[in-house]
Formats: C-alpha cells, structure tokens, sequence
C-alpha cells in the first residue's frame, strides 16, 4: 500500500496512478497544491501546513500518523519539496523513495534543473533514491541520464527529465512493492 507526498503539479503522481500503483493516500505541505486536488478523484488526501502545527517534527508526525492510518507501508515523495524529520522516516524505515532531476549526489536541492543549465552540464539526469534527514541524499536506487541539448531552457529540459522520471518512478516503485 503507498502514500504519496507532493507539493506541486502532480505529474509524477499521475505517473504512478496510471501504472495502476496501489496508492491509498496523498497528503501534501500545501492545501492548495495542484497535485493534490489531482489525487481527489483516486484516494483519500489531506494537507499538513507547517503552520498549523508548532513544528516540523509535530507536523511530520501527524502526517507520518495519518498515512499509517490509511494502510500506507511504502511512501512516495513525487515532488515533495520539504524536509522530512525522524519523526516521520522512523515510522517508515527502509520505505521513503524520492524522485530527483539530477544525476544526484550532483545538483541537489529545489532548483536542479535551472543550476545544470547554469553549470553548462552535457547531460542532465533523473534520480530514484531511498530519503534521509539530508537534502536529496539517501542510498541510490536507479539513475538515467538525459542530455542537455542546444538552446535548452530550463523548461525544455524540465520537460525532458520528467519525461524520464514517468517511466522510472513507477518501475522503481513497483520492484519496492514486490520485495
Ligand atoms: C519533479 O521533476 C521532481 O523530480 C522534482 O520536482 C518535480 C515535481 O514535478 N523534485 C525535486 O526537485 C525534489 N528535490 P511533478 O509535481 O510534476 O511531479
């Protein structure tokens, strides 16, 4: 059973929805998250706002607790952009994946795509890995590069890299679930 997080437009959930994943929660760090109005049709979804708890280790739990209470045993980070605490990866060992677009450890961090572009890269990637405390670190899973073509925006090549992360994520995430 997987809970996936997101923060954002939710193609890499659609992604994992389409491969017929047996997602049974989607929970998001924004109520407005375009990802999750995305997920309403298909499973139960909630929002945890850092705001409304005293902190992230209290949001953290309450999020780690609400998909724990939905049946979730592996979870998904599909564009998630904050940091987990201990307080939820202990809840779920060996059991949070996150997709990244970089060949990581190189480019980590919310602005990967743009910063490859910037450091004149040949080739950029897409990265599946299992999440720690830290910044896109975390043993890697599975990594495929993308190359950085003439006249590449940060769009274009964006495009390109999730392009790949829809076919990784979902294969990755299947080979979790068969373990
Ligand atoms: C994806 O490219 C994912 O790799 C990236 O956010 C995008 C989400 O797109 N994640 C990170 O940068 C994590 N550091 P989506 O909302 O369309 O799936």
């Amino acid at each position: 059973m997987i809970g996936v997080l997101v923060s954002g437009s939710g193609t890499n959930l659609q992604a994992l929805l389409d491969a017929g994943l047996p997602i049974v929660a989607v929970a998001s760090n924004r109520s407005d998250a375009p990802a999750l109005a995305l997920a309403r049709a298909s499973c139960p979804t909630a929002a945890f706002a850092l705001g409304d708890f005293p902190d992230r280790s209290a949001r953290d739990a309450a999020m780690a607790g609400w998909l724990a209470e939905q049946g979730v045993r592996l979870v998904v980070l599909a564009g998630y952009m904050q940091l987990l605490t201990p307080a939820f990866l202990d809840r779920f060992p060996d059991a949070v994946v996150n997709v990244h677009p970089s060949l990581l450890p190189a480019f980590p961090g919310a602005h990967a795509v743009e910063e490859q572009l910037a450091a004149g890269v040949e080739e950029a990637g897409a990265t599946v890995h299992f999440v720690d405390e830290g910044v896109d670190s975390g043993p890697i899973l599975r990594q495929e590069r993308v190359p950085v073509l003439p006249g590449d925006t940060a769009e274009s090549l964006h495009e390109r890299i999730k392009a790949v992360e829809h076919r990784l994520l979902p294969e990755v995430v299947r080979e979790l679930c068969a373990r």
